[in-house]
């Protein structure tokens, strides 16, 4: 949670009137976003804000992590400076014009972890109190509020010291353990925004969740049913709670865990039960639907993972198709038909609510000149286009992760999603836009797929950081 929680966090959410010109191609039926549609790029403070011990900020999980273990982190570096945005931030949020901010980027306080972190349920009544100061500060203009980010990636380092922060090998019980007290938290900031805040403020709360689209390995009954739990178990862990009808967690994963806690000879589950009172308090504890979606995997029926672990208790084997086009991170293939089945599949399974997409983005491994980066955005972007116009998905914003190079976690430096380069050797830190930059400017200036964003007529070179 860091002190700047500011500017540097944002999902920077620029919305510019359109038309609608239809020019049916590749299937779609229109290469132009709707009227009202929201574009953005995205960061985290942890990932670019640097300045790490400075202005007050306290010592947070990450600083720890990496400090004590720069073995576990793929080029031993650390984000003690990044893309010192704390110092530049004037730069990344220049001709802003909306901006939305996340509230907790994984940055926990040490002094919150040294009691326990997310396995203890004292820390949603802190993240209450912090969600007051930043509806206090901030409600004013902030109109679109994310209370967590991807809480799925924040169990998994309980569960995986190798991770990240804050570095856990308890697998198959802090990580639930957490999840919990995340989803706690999440509800109390919501209500707390919806009793005191929304009236004179007047924006929108929600939660980001992430999943892979699990497609089934083979067309066997069997691996179509682990597809399904794939999704409950990674996804619906956290929608079912807040969208379904009777909230709470996926009853598939209830019997599964109880059933192997059982077998374990534990007297109760390792995944702990909410009372009614609490599935009545975090069920419709959103505004909208934030989703961030990167890739897919296959999912097939079988058992595989530590004794005890969430992948074991989901009963699915996950794999990549060795087809699908990879990036730099190992886990990011290249397959964007997933983005739409996953966008059916929110709406059939929670009901048409608004989505944004909080972040889509590639990884490589640097240069100004990233054609596969283009690619990856089109190819998704066309896919979107078609849940909008064909399924009726009811998606109302995108948000390309991300908008400078940074620090991507225990992969360091190596791994590059920015739209904008950044010297990390250079004092300065200059920023230089990438062709993906210049593309990305090029669709939401003309608000459609326009033809050759990889040649041809670029645009002015004084660039709005968001495009
Ligand atoms: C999701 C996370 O929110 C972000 O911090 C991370 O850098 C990107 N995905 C890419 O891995």
């Amino acid at each position: 949670m860091a002190a700047t929680a500011s500017l540097a966090l944002a999902a920077a959410l620029l919305s510019l009137a359109g038309l609608s010109r239809g020019s049916p191609q590749d299937g779609l039926p229109s290469r132009d976003f709707p009227p009202g549609f929201m574009f953005g790029a995205a960061t985290a403070a942890f990932q670019i804000e640097g300045a790490w011990n400075l202005s007050g900020k306290g010592e947070n999980i990450w600083d720890r992590w990496t400090h004590q273990h720069p073995e576990w982190v793929a080029d031993g570096s650390n984000a003690d400076v990044a893309c010192d945005s704390f110092h530049r931030f004037k730069e990344d949020v220049q001709a802003l014009v909306d901006t939305g901010v996340t509230m907790f980027h994984w940055d926990l306080p040490q002094p919150l972890q040294d009691l326990g972190g997310w396995t203890n349920p004292v820390v949603a009544d802190y993240f209450e109190d912090y969600a007051r100061i930043l509806f206090r500060h901030f409600g004013d203009r902030v109109k679109y509020w994310i209370t967590i980010n991807e809480p799925a990636s924040i169990i998994e380092s309980y569960a995986n010291s190798r991770l990240g922060a804050p570095g856990l090998d308890e697998h198959g019980v802090a990580d639930y353990q957490a999840s919990h007290t995340l989803l706690k938290a999440h509800a109390k900031a919501y209500h707390l925004y919806d009793k005191y805040f929304r009236k004179t403020q007047k924006g929108r709360v929600s939660i980001t969740l992430n999943s892979a689209w699990h497609e089934p390995r083979t067309n066997s009954q069997e691996d179509r049913q682990a597809a399904e739990r794939a999704r409950q178990f990674y996804f619906g862990y956290w929608a079912h709670p807040i969208y379904s009808k009777i909230g709470d967690y996926p009853a598939v994963m209830k019997e599964r865990i109880m059933r192997n806690s059982l077998a374990e000879g534990r007297f109760r589950s390792r995944l702990p039960e909410f009372s009614p009172q609490w599935v009545k308090f975090i069920r419709g504890t959103a505004d909208f639907f934030a989703y961030n979606h990167y890739t897919t995997r296959y999912a097939a029926s079988g058992t595989q993972g530590e004794i005890p672990s969430l992948q074991r208790d989901s009963g699915v084997i996950r794999s990549y198709d060795p087809k699908w086009p990879s990036s730099a991170s190992s886990w990011l293939k290249v397959v964007p038909w997933g983005l739409r089945k996953m966008l059916n599949w929110i709406k059939k399974e929670y009901g048409n609510l608004p989505l944004l997409i909080t972040e889509n983005g590639f990884s490589d491994h640097g240069g100004l000149h990233d054609k596969d980066r283009i690619n990856y955005f089109v190819s998704y972007l066309q896919e979107l286009l078609k849940a909008i116009y064909i399924d009726k998905c009811n998606v109302f914003g995108y948000t390309a992760w991300s908008l400078v190079d940074n620090f991507e976690w225990a992969r360091g430096y190596t791994e590059k999603f920015g739209i904008y380069q950044v010297n990390f050797t250079d004092p300065n830190r200059a920023r230089i836009p990438k062709d993906s930059a210049q593309a990305l400017r090029k669709i939401i200036k003309h608000r459609a797929l326009v033809p050759n964003l990889l040649q041809g007529e670029m645009p002015e070179p004084r660039v709005v950081l968001v495009t």
